[in-house]
């Protein structure tokens, strides 16, 4: 996976991106326990592709309840455009068997072509970065970290947003990121803050003013450069909030789904959706 999105951040870079480089140690070790997860909670919708015993290709898959999402997908470069990422996405899909789906794409162009070949729409993302001016922050209260007993009303919140909740994946999340929310009647929502990359990593409300207040609260605990990302474009309350608090706006790849709406108010995970 490394090799494979190293060579893919390398051929996308734009003039103004920082030189794309490998995980450190501490990063693979938390994308090999986030792959681990998704095995052990879904392993027929994880698939590889091998030649002569070396694995060339995967793809990530996982059904919660109704809905369908691809974590992570990808085919080494040197083994790209013959076919091997189309079987992977037949067999990802088979896993499916027609349910709603999500994913966050990449702009590659062998990829782009199988999602929209394979029927999905594809709504194109924009992101805000850089350093966030704390002159800007808001006072902000009602909201509180989160808490295991918290995720009933969560996977309720993310059943309206997006058809299915996120099940299992807020339990490792609440062990891998912190969990902010905001429980007050009528104005439920939850933000998940990755302390390692100092950026938003899931938001979800009940409605524009709960998501503000929630993007406000994760842009306030961002100490450097930050990132906020997977912005749709039915969601313009977050490129409101990033300019006010003076981040940059520009765009990042498309949030693929099918059979379902732009879920909103909600920023999507790249990686949980
Ligand atoms: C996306 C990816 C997994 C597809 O795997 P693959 O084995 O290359 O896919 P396939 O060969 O089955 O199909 C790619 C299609 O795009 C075409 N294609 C391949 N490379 C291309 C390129 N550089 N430009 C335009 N089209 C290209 C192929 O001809 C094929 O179309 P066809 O089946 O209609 O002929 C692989 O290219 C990849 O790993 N890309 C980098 C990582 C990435 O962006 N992953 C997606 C994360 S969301």
């Amino acid at each position: 996976m490394a090799v494979t999105f190293l060579e893919a951040d390398r051929l996308g870079r734009r003039w103004d991106d920082p030189e794309p480089e490998p995980p450190d140690a501490a990063a693979s070790r938390r994308w090999i326990d986030f792959v681990g997860h998704l095995l052990s909670t879904d392993p027929g919708g994880c698939h590889v592709a091998e030649e002569s015993g070396d694995i060339v290709g995967f793809a990530i898959s996982q059904n919660r309840g109704r809905v369908w999402y691809l974590a992570t997908y990808g085919v080494l470069p040197d083994r790209q455009g013959r076919g091997i990422g189309r079987r992977l996405m037949d067999a990802v899909l088979a896993h499916a068997d027609g349910r709603p789906g999500l994913f966050s794409a990449t702009t590659h162009p062998a990829a782009t072509r199988r999602y929209r070949l394979a029927g999905f729409t594809l709504h194109p993302q924009m992101r805000m970065v850089g350093r966030v001016d704390r002159s800007t922050l808001p006072a902000i209260g009602g909201l509180r970290d989160g808490r295991p007993d918290d995720l009933e009303w969560m996977d309720r919140l993310d059943t309206s947003l997006r058809g299915g909740g996120h099940g299992p994946d807020h339990l490792h999340m609440l062990h891998t990121l912190r969990l902010v929310v905001s429980d007050a009647r009528d104005h439920r929502g939850y933000v998940y803050i990755d302390p390692h990359r100092d950026r938003p990593a899931l938001l979800a409300a009940e409605n524009v003013p709960t998501a503000e207040t929630l993007l406000w609260e994760a842009l306030a605990a961002t100490r450097d450069q930050t990132l906020v990302n997977c912005v749709t474009t039915a969601n313009h309350w977050a490129v409101d909030v990033g300019l006010a608090a003076r981040l940059d706006l520009d765009q990042e790849g498309y949030l693929a789904l099918r059979g379902m709406p732009e879920p909103f108010p909600y920023l999507a995970s790249g990686h949980y959706l």
